[in-house]
């Protein structure tokens, strides 16, 4: 079979693609490489086929479906705060790119079309664990751009039966985080900073709670959702059915990492959502079970930056 995806330069992205070629599958990635690294595909990088191209651009975006089988759309401008910052910017890249794989996608024989959304789509709802029938209650640009998302992905299958998933990520983590960019997610930025010696820097009070995921739950989550016939115009949520709290984070950090290092509390950022934690029954119906448990994750991923960053 032969898969695009795009944003393949990036986080999320990267790992897929590597998976697909370690299971022999054909892969072509559609990556601008403003947020994403080439060197996130070095390993791959004679086995893939590359387009340099932007998915706001839809002749670049309709080259790009031609012979493809699946779509694992991760292409998008990633971040709540960036979206606050910068709304319109946001709102192109995320919806005008995703209008665009669908639209070239349709009529291109494409057999079906995954696309990453975010827990942010619920916003601070009070009823936890999160689940699928609750009403969605964006609080950003950001999670607005993922909500309109998963409606024209559900209006292309009810519309034109083109086959569509969407899946609610909740804070997925791991290898090939950036730890670097101004809107970084916490992991990568905490784990740096403790083994860099440095005191992270945590926006509230760190009591805000997250449904942190691995990278290969993830993964999982895509390769299921692609190719199970079953599993078609609707969304569900890819989490790890836990809930750690940043202070709680940091510290199974500093007992991996082996510091006793402070944190630095600044005012809580617009937007930031104060608790997200996953229900997964609905993926788990067609087989979706976290292979890596939270704290597992932690260890592979500190080992990670620790090899990457010579500490
Ligand atoms: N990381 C998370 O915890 C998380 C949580 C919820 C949702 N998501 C979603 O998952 C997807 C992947 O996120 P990530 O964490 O890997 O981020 P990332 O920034 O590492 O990857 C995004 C990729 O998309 C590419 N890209 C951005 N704009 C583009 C454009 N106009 N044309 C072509 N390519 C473009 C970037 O260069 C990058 O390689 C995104 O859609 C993001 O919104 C991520």
């Amino acid at each position: 079979m032969k898969y695009l995806v795009s944003g393949g330069a990036g986080f999320i992205g990267s790992n897929i693609t590597k998976k697909l070629v370690e299971k022999g599958e054909s892969v072509r990635v559609l990556d601008n490489f403003s947020t994403g690294n080439i060197d996130n595909l070095q390993a791959v990088i004679n086995d893939i086929e590359i387009v340099d191209g932007d998915i706001r651009d839809f002749w670049v975006v309709k080259k790009a479906v031609e012979g493809i089988d699946y779509i694992l759309h991760q292409a998008a401008l990633p971040s709540v705060p960036r979206s606050v910052e910068n709304p319109l910017t946001s709102n192109v890249v995320n919806v005008d790119g995703t209008l665009h794989l669908l639209e070239a996608a349709k009529s291109a024989g494409v057999k079906k079309m995954v696309m990453a959304s975010s827990s942010s789509v619920y916003g601070d709802a009070e009823e936890l664990p999160k689940h699928e029938g609750m009403r969605p209650s964006p609080l950003s640009p950001y999670a607005v751009t993922k909500l309109t998302n998963e409606y024209y992905l559900k209006v292309y299958w009810e519309l034109y039966k083109f086959p569509t998933v969407a899946l609610r990520y909740f804070n997925i983590f791991g290898p090939q985080q950036d730890p670097n960019s101004a809107y970084a997610a916490v992991f990568p930025k905490f784990i740096e900073a403790f083994l860099r010696g440095k005191q992270p820097t945590v926006f509230g009070d760190g009591e805000q709670s997250r449904d942190f995921t691995y990278i290969d739950n993830c993964v999982q989550a895509n390769l299921l959702a692609a190719t199970n016939d079953d599993i078609c115009g609707d969304y569900f949520n890819v989490g790890c059915n836990g809930q750690f709290t940043l202070n709680e984070t940091l510290d199974i950090l500093r007992e991996i990492i082996g510091c006793d290092i402070e944190a630095v509390y600044e005012d809580e950022r617009a937007g930031d959502i104060k608790h997200s934690y996953a229900s997964i029954d609905k993926l788990a119906k067609f087989g979706y079970e976290p292979e890596v448990e939270f704290k597992e994750g932690v260890r592979r991923t500190v080992e990670y930056y620790r090899k990457q960053l010579g500490l």
